[in-house]
């Protein structure tokens, strides 16, 4: 079949596997670009088959030659239509990883039950004994607790109060004013069981008490804060009180690893083009203006730069790692940098339908997007037919 991007609502429902595999190529051949580091040897990624999570499989694997499982929840492509970018990428890293004689397997299940925690377990021990890392970078809408069965769904809301903001479609140009209602305890409440630290901690417990923890142990998982302009609906909202008891989870985490002097922690990475940042207004107008400051100023960042430079500068550095004073790790410094949001404060009062254009990387946004879903990838033929249930390589 010919497979072209499909948008609707500012989702993509299609994607490209040869596009993919390119993509997962680029971030391969960027992390050897850099040469090798002396970093972990047998890496657990949950959430390892788009953004951060690949990301940091890619910098383990090919930057530090580790051993990597990978889980991931993903549609598969058929004979009836192409799977998500996340099936491709998965079945593309296992490829580039294999061909370069890494230990390389992949899981494509629900890492909230607990069933998928037994299988990556009883995998660990048969083929790595143990292991040294385990990134924590899942992003979900939803999660069945795995104990009580009850669905819990997140919401993306601000709390307290309803917020209006300045907003844009990045497919259309279309320039508003949005507002989001508040939300409710219970989503609230849902959105911190989704989000938050609770199923990090069952996967910490469940490698624990197969003895599958090295002694030196790293966990990470991945927050955000943001600036002050997307606060009401980012960190005062919803899935920040999901991030808070993320980080406070990291706290009581490093406690219960002593007996392996292990250690749990919080990166907080920069804002990026993700499937989410192009459904909430706000945020899609915050990560236009930024890409168009961050690249003039020549210091912006994608998943693959921003993992590559957490791995080898933070947390495998070789001395004592970085944190701020909560304990954590920031790889928004560059984002953050005052004089960075005193621009972005300065174009936000001025931005409006006329000059949007001007001050908003959209073009950058939508070439990014496309690209997650192996769309707009140099030299791939989107008229050439391609089997949905192979890469194509
Ligand atoms: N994207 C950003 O701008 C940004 C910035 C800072 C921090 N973060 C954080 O980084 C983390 C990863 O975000 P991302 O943008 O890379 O997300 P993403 O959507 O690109 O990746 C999410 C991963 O989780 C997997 N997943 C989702 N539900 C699953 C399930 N039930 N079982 C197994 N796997 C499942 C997906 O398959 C995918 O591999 C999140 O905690 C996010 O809050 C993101």
């Amino acid at each position: 079949m010919i497979i072209q991007p499909k948008i609707r609502s500012n989702i993509c429902i299609t994607s490209h596997p040869l596009g993919c595999a390119r993509e997962v190529e680029r971030q391969i051949e960027y992390v050897k670009s850099k040469g090798s580091f002396s970093g972990p040897k047998r890496v657990l990624v949950v959430g390892a088959s788009t953004g951060y999570g690949l990301a940091s499989r890619i910098v383990c694997a090919f930057g530090s030659g580790a051993a990597t499982l990978g889980i991931s929840y993903e549609k598969e492509g058929s004979a009836k239509g192409p799977g998500t970018a996340g099936w491709y990428n998965t079945l593309a890293f296992d490829h580039f990883a294999h061909q370069a004689g890494l230990v390389s397997h992949s899981i494509n299940a629900d890492a909230f039950s607990n069933d998928t925690k037994a299988q990556a377990a009883q995998w660990i021990k048969e083929n790595l004994g143990q292991i040294d890392l385990m990134v924590y970078s899942l992003a979900s809408p939803v999660r069945t607790d795995p104990n009580t069965g009850v669905l819990y769904r997140s919401a993306l809301k601000p709390r307290g109060a309803d917020f209006t903001a300045k907003s844009v479609d990045p497919f259309t140009g279309v320039f508003s004013e949005n507002t989001i209602p508040a939300s409710s305890p219970e989503e609230e409440e849902a959105t911190v069981k989704v989000m938050g630290g609770e199923d990090w901690e069952l996967w910490v417990q469940a490698l624990r008490e197969h003895g599958l923890l090295a002694e030196g142990f790293l966990t990470v998982a991945y927050s955000y804060i943001g600036p002050e302009v997307t606060q009401a609906i980012y960190r005062n909202g919803t899935i920040g009180k999901a991030k808070e008891h993320l980080e406070a989870t990291a706290h009581g985490l490093t406690e219960k690893l002593a007996d392996v002097k292990g250690r749990a922690l919080v990166s907080v990475n920069k804002a990026l083009v993700t499937r989410a940042s192009a459904v909430i207004p706000v945020v899609s107008l915050y990560v236009s203006v930024l890409y168009k400051i961050m690249k003039q100023r020549g210091n912006h960042e994608t998943c693959i730069e921003q993992m590559d430079r957490l791995f080898r500068t933070r947390l495998y550095s070789g001395g004592p790692i970085p944190t701020d004073e909560h304990g954590l790790v920031r790889m928004d410094d560059w984002e953050m940098d005052p004089s960075i949001q005193a621009e972005i404060k300065k174009v936000w009062d001025k931005i409006g339908p006329e000059t949007v254009n001007e001050y908003a990387d959209l073009e950058g946004f939508r070439k990014e997007f496309l690209q997650m879903h192996g769309f707009d990838v140099p030299g791939v033929d989107y008229n050439a037919e391609v089997d949905p249930e192979r890469l194509g390589l």
